[in-house]
């Protein structure tokens, strides 16, 4: 799933993130995203390089594998070409297939997997080969002319399982056409993190005589509209003063923009942030929330790492004024800590509110120069209409309109507590990207991703693996309150101490590692991963 920036907090994908969901972006992020250097399968340097490395390779695959099915009409008989990468320096004779399935970004950014993450890992374990599967629509993997509603109706997560079955039926790999690969043959074992996780799962469940077994880290195989519960994992686990302090400036915020204060305060509240043209109130909670969505971000690798969470959260919990700019607004934000309910704590909140403020003036409100509203919108006919192969936004965003959700909302979170961002952002605001860009006016068909088992999904050799900390995990099987399962070799269940998203999939060459890195309770995770793909490959072989 993705990770943003500044402004929305989550919107420059970095290459370890993906990007399964954010709140809207203002169109001023989406349009910086196509002109390329932010795109959500834009590729780091490194990431570059490795194309150098691993040549990719093309199968030609049916656009629709479903002719039986009605809502794929009209029908395709074509064919695109599905990308891929392997490495065959580790394989041995009986040796698995370890395929990592790219999920919602372009292929190419998950190389590094197969350098040195877990692809190399557990090709090494067992004398396996190693591949990168990208998804259909993403990357090079496009098998429309454009990205029209219409032309997406191909873009579906049943579609794109079917491709990952017929690719383990199907392909042949250069220097290998003489060794039998096939499913009949050779243990295929698949691993995906994040949505990619959620696949996984399903692909064993959906065709289990074609990947022997999976492994679905930080997977989220429940598909929820309205995911909330996104800023749980931030709520338990973050700094308690900066989540406090986070929830009582949101409450303030929210009492004016909802309560019944009056317009004038409304007006005084944007100006105080420097936001003072912003129309919509959502655009303004939008433009102001950053700082908590951080989280995600957060790598055990350095160079894979954004600490933007708690560089928010020392400031948003400090006592002392920080940004001496801010100064000139203190009776302005006085007078709105009272209207906004707070007044008996004004003494801890008035510098803290004050740092806020200063936080969001240099990560959001400096980096817009001209009309505000453009800079801060999500409301943009014009913008949504654009369908060309370049709008590689209209992607994930179709998925999360018509099958998966996850629309990141203040407003879900129950009364009984204090949501971490404003309540303005309701399934009506964080939807309205739906209905303008694809015309889509239900919530998603989450139940059709849900029959699959939702929090319950469970099938022998799949294995769940996630992260403590992770904003995911409330949309998977280690979600809290649900009942903990055993840890077998079958399936095993393991959740990553402070750990957040997919953190066992990414590795350090052994030259890199330091007696801190990786993180013990990743290189446990990743030695337990070994050892159980090592047990279910002596499975296949004895059986077949
Ligand atoms: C794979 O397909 C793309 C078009 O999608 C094409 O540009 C490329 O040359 C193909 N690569 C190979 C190795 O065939
Ligand atoms: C279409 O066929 C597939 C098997 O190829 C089957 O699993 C699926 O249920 C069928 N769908 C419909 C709508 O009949
Ligand atoms: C696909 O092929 C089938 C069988 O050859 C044919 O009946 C059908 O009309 C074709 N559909 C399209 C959309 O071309
Ligand atoms: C807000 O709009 C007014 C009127 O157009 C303009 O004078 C002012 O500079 C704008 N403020 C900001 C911060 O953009
Ligand atoms: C906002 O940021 C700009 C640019 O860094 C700075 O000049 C200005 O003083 C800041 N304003 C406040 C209120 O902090
Ligand atoms: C504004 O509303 C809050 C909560 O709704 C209330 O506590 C406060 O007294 C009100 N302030 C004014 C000035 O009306
Ligand atoms: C939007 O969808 C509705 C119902 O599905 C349809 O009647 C309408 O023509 C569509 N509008 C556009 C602009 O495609
Ligand atoms: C999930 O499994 C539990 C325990 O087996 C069962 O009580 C519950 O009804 C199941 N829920 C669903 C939605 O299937
Ligand atoms: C570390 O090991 C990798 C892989 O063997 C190698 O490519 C790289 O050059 C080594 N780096 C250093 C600094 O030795």
């Amino acid at each position: 799933m993705v990770r943003c920036g500044a402004v929305a907090g989550l919107l420059a994908l970095v290459s370890s993130v993906e990007a399964i969901q954010r709140h809207p972006l203002p169109i001023s992020e989406l349009a910086k995203q196509v002109e390329g250097k932010d795109a959500y399968d834009g590729l780091s340097a490194r990431e570059i390089d490795l194309q150098a490395l691993y040549p990719e390779y093309n199968l030609s695959t049916p656009i629709d594998h479903f002719h039986n099915d009605s809502s794929y009409e009209p029908h395709s008989n074509g064919t695109f070409n599905l990308r891929y990468w392997f490495d065959a320096q580790y394989y041995k004779p009986g040796g698995p297939v370890i395929v990592l399935t790219g999920g919602e970004t372009n292929g190419a950014g998950r190389l590094p997997f197969l350098q040195k993450g877990i692809v190399y890992q557990l090709a090494k374990a067992t004398g396996g080969l190693g591949v990168i599967l990208e998804h259909r629509y993403y990357g090079k993997s496009i098998p429309t002319p454009d990205f029209s509603t219409e032309n997406l109706r191909f873009l579906t997560t049943d579609q794109a399982l079917a491709d990952t079955a017929y690719f383990a039926k199907n392909v042949k790999f250069s220097g290998l056409e003489d060794v039998d690969l096939s499913p009949e043959k050779t243990p295929w074992i698949a691993y995906g993190g994040s949505y990619a996780g959620a696949f996984v799962a399903f692909l064993r469940v959906l065709y289990p005589d074609v990947y022997f077994g999976a492994i679905s880290s930080s997977g989220v195989p429940k598909a929820i509209w309205d995911y909330w519960q996104y800023f749980e994992a931030a709520a338990v686990y973050g700094p308690p003063a900066c989540v406090e302090t986070t929830q009582k400036l949101t409450h303030i915020v929210d009492n004016i923009l909802i309560g019944k204060n009056g317009s004038e305060y409304v007006a005084q509240l944007k100006a105080a942030f420097g936001l003072p043209n912003v129309t919509h109130d959502g655009d303004f909670a939008s433009a102001i929330n950053g700082g908590i969505y951080g989280l995600q971000s957060l790598n055990w690798d350095p160079s894979q790492s954004s600490d933007s969470f708690f560089v928010y959260c020392d400031k948003v919990s400090s006592d002392d004024v920080l940004y001496p700019g801010t100064e000139a607004r203190r009776d302005s934000v006085e007078e709105l800590i009272k209207v906004g309910g707070y007044e008996d704590e004004l003494e801890t909140l008035a510098n803290r509110f004050l740092n806020y403020i200063g936080y969001v003036n240099q990560t959001s409100v400096a980096r817009c120069a001209g009309d505000q509203d453009a800079c801060f919108t999500t409301y943009d006919p014009e913008f949504y209409a654009r369908d060309d192969i370049s709008q590689t936004w209209r992607l994930w965003q179709y998925q999360v309109c018509t099958q998966w959700g996850y629309l990141q909302t203040g407003s879900g979170v129950p009364e009984d507590q204090l949501p971490l961002i404003s309540r303005t952002i309701d399934v009506d605001y964080s939807a309205l990207i739906c209905r303008e860009a694809f015309n889509l006016t239900k919530p998603a068909d989450v139940e059709y991703i849900n029959r699959l088992g939702g929090f319950n999904i469970s099938y022998p050799r799949l294995a769940f693996i996630d992260g403590e900390w992770d904003p995911w995990r409330a949309a998977g099987v280690h979600a809290i309150g649900l009942p903990e399962r055993p840890n077998t070799p079958s399936e095993p269940y393991i959740l990553i101490d402070r750990a957040v998203h997919h953190w066992d999939e990414n590795g350090l060459f052994p030259n890199e590692t330091t007696p801190d890195l990786p993180p013990a309770p990743v290189a446990d995770a990743q030695k337990q991963i070994a050892t159980f793909v090592q047990g279910w490959v002596q499975e296949f072989t004895g059986k077949y």
